[in-house]
């Protein structure tokens, strides 16, 4: 890249597709679940180096809308998992400054899980040193559905003017109204696919697509693609990001 078009820019907002789960357990001839057990360790590694590397916000990928056409026995060992991790991390990011948030539709969700993930939510909430989203059954298009479903509710109830609605007001109804949009986004695995992840709010990212299995995926791997990053200049439409 020529020097001349450095520009110096963190990304704020990393969003990360974790994939190879799967292929990483067959390679050593275990069960998916024990690619997910290690995909989990991971996670916990790149939560902690954000605030080294600038990043403000990580969003990470858990489960999508589709992911329930699994086995029974991965969706089960998956659903657990979360409730492990819960459980065992909440302390851990209470301490580090990690304010952590959930998307995605919690209505399939089983309650157990629901009232954990509401109560990390809450004992994290006055964090703000680092911004860890999960987003566990989370589509994109299911999010502007539901988005879409509600912004007609509050219409029909007369609390939204439709002639006002423009993209912040959609912006406004997703699940992540709170958070900026992603600066980059990462998938592992070597699959160049988005598969419905933060499609409204990926209009702008940069994407990088690693070969790594997600298990696999290092601190120094994340580093890298950071550092990369903010040599690029991005633009959006036309107009030079400052
Ligand atoms: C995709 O790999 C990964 C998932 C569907 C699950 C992601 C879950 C974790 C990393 C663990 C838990 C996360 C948290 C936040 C506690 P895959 O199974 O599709 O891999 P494959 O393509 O190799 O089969």
């Amino acid at each position: 890249m020529p020097k001349d078009k450095e520009i110096n820019r963190t990304a704020e907002h990393v969003a990360i597709i974790m994939d190879g789960n799967g292929r990483w357990a067959a390679a050593r001839g275990k069960p998916r679940l024990y690619g997910h057990q290690a995909g989990a360790k991971r996670v916990r590694d790149i939560v902690e180096a954000c605030p080294h590397l600038g990043v403000r916000y990580l969003t990470v990928f858990a489960f999508s809308t589709e992911n329930w056409k699994r086995t029974q026995t991965e969706v089960a060992g998956l659903m657990r998992l979360f409730k492990k991790y819960i459980l065992s991390e909440a302390k851990r990011l209470v301490n580090a400054g990690v304010c952590v948030r959930f998307i995605g539709d919690r209505l399939r969700l089983e309650p157990g899980l629901v009232q954990l993930m509401d109560e990390l939510e809450e004992m994290t909430a006055k964090n703000s040193l680092v911004n860890l989203t999960v987003a566990i059954n989370y589509g994109g298009r299911d999010e502007v559905a539901r988005a879409t479903k509600r912004m007609a509710q509050d219409v029909a109830k007369g609390f939204l003017n439709p002639e006002t609605v423009n993209e912040q007001t959609l912006a406004g109804y997703l699940d992540t109204y709170v958070l900026p949009d992603p600066d980059l986004v990462i998938r592992t695995s070597g699959e160049a696919r988005i598969s419905n992840f933060l499609l409204w709010q990926s209009a702008y990212s940069e994407y990088e697509f690693v070969k790594t299995l997600w298990p696999d995926f290092t601190v120094q791997d994340f580093q890298k693609i950071v550092a990369i990053f903010a040599g690029k200049e991005r633009r959006f439409g036309g107009l030079l990001a400052s």
